[in-house]
């Protein structure tokens, strides 16, 4: 049997940096995010027959046999488990954008995957679960089985059972996004290393912390009252506290690239004179601008004009992750 699931990514406006737990993947804190249509992947899954005796992962048309297959073979066991079986699967998922290069590659990743494996393995398992799973292989990912604007809880139950994302309704605020790719390079340093090293050695991280359920509060405020200038300033304050945090770590993790600062003032130059605009930073060095949709183009063609910026993809909010 084979099943298939799309999901895409999302870009979180109130980040998520730090873990409670490493082995079941819980936040130490909360986060809000948006789903972006333009950054989505597709997976399938096939149940192989019992004689097949390891997982196989093509990943954008090539087979991959190193950490990324160990990681889908590792989520894979999750679901083995509850579904009580043995039988490896064939795992083919393609993305329409560059992997790990800060492009949040492994939100929609493992929410296609979550929903993907489960039905393959017959797990009829409902949105929260599906969270609560795709948490498991990257927390990100439990944002991306949701559509819209996304609210991760940190919960505080040690099984991590309250530990998952869930909609916001009622926002009044329509946003769509320009994602400003820098020049291709693998990213270095993983969010899962980077946040982890950012734990055990940023004298910041306490304060960063701290922080961030204001952030949470102040932007469910923002959007239930469709304040953009409100969620700017919550969006981009958390946005530098995060990337503060990890510049602070030692030895330090830089994620900005050359064009990183550029666009930076691209944007806040274009707020100075009067396009309601905001940007957020992930573990790399693209910048996405989040605007009304009337207002994308004109940011995309701002943001185009610097040499290593090489594509300024506009993007509309994004579903929630499905079958199909
Ligand atoms: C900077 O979800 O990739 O994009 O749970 O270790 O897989 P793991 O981390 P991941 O981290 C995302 C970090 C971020 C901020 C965010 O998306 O909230």
């Amino acid at each position: 049997m084979v099943s298939r699931a799309r999901a895409c990514a999302n870009i979180a406006l109130v980040k998520y940096w730090g873990k409670r737990d490493e082995v079941l993947n819980l936040p130490a804190k909360g986060s809000l995010s948006m789903t972006l249509d333009a950054l989505s992947t597709t997976t399938s899954v096939e149940i192989l027959s019992e004689g097949v005796a390891t997982d196989q992962l093509i990943l954008d048309g090539r087979e991959d046999s190193g950490k990324k297959l160990q990681r889908v073979v590792r989520f894979l066991d999750l679901v083995r488990a509850t579904a009580g079986s043995k039988a490896r699967a064939r795992v083919v998922s393609a993305n329409d954008f560059p992997t790990a290069a800060g492009l949040a590659s492994s939100a929609s990743a493992f929410a296609a995957l979550a929903v993907a494996a489960s039905n393959a393995y017959g797990l009829a398992l409902d949105p929260r679960a599906l969270s609560i799973l795709a948490r498991r292989g990257s927390g990100s990912a439990a944002r991306s089985i949701f559509g819209g604007f996304v609210r991760m809880h940190a919960g505080t139950r040690a099984d991590g059972t309250d530990a998952y994302a869930e909609p916001i309704s009622g926002a009044k605020l329509e946003l769509g996004a320009v994602i400003a790719v820098a020049r291709a390079t693998e990213k270095k340093i993983g969010s899962t290393e980077g946040m982890e090293r950012t734990r055990q050695t940023s004298p910041y991280h306490a304060a960063w912390l701290d922080q961030v359920d204001r952030d949470l509060e102040g932007a469910e405020e923002a959007l239930a009252a469709g304040d953009i200038e409100r969620l700017a300033e919550i969006a981009e304050g958390s946005c530098l506290a995060m990337h503060a945090d990890a510049l602070a770590a030692r030895p330090g993790i830089v994620y900005f690239g050359t064009p990183t600062l550029w666009a930076i003032e691209v944007v806040r130059s274009l707020r100075a004179q009067g396009t309601p605009v905001f940007f957020t930073i992930d573990a790399g060095p693209h910048l996405v601008a989040f605007a009304p949709p009337a207002h994308l183009e004109a940011i995309a063609r701002a943001l185009a004009a610097h040499p290593e910026i090489d594509r300024t993809p506009i993007s509309r909010v994004g579903a929630g992750a499905s079958l199909g």
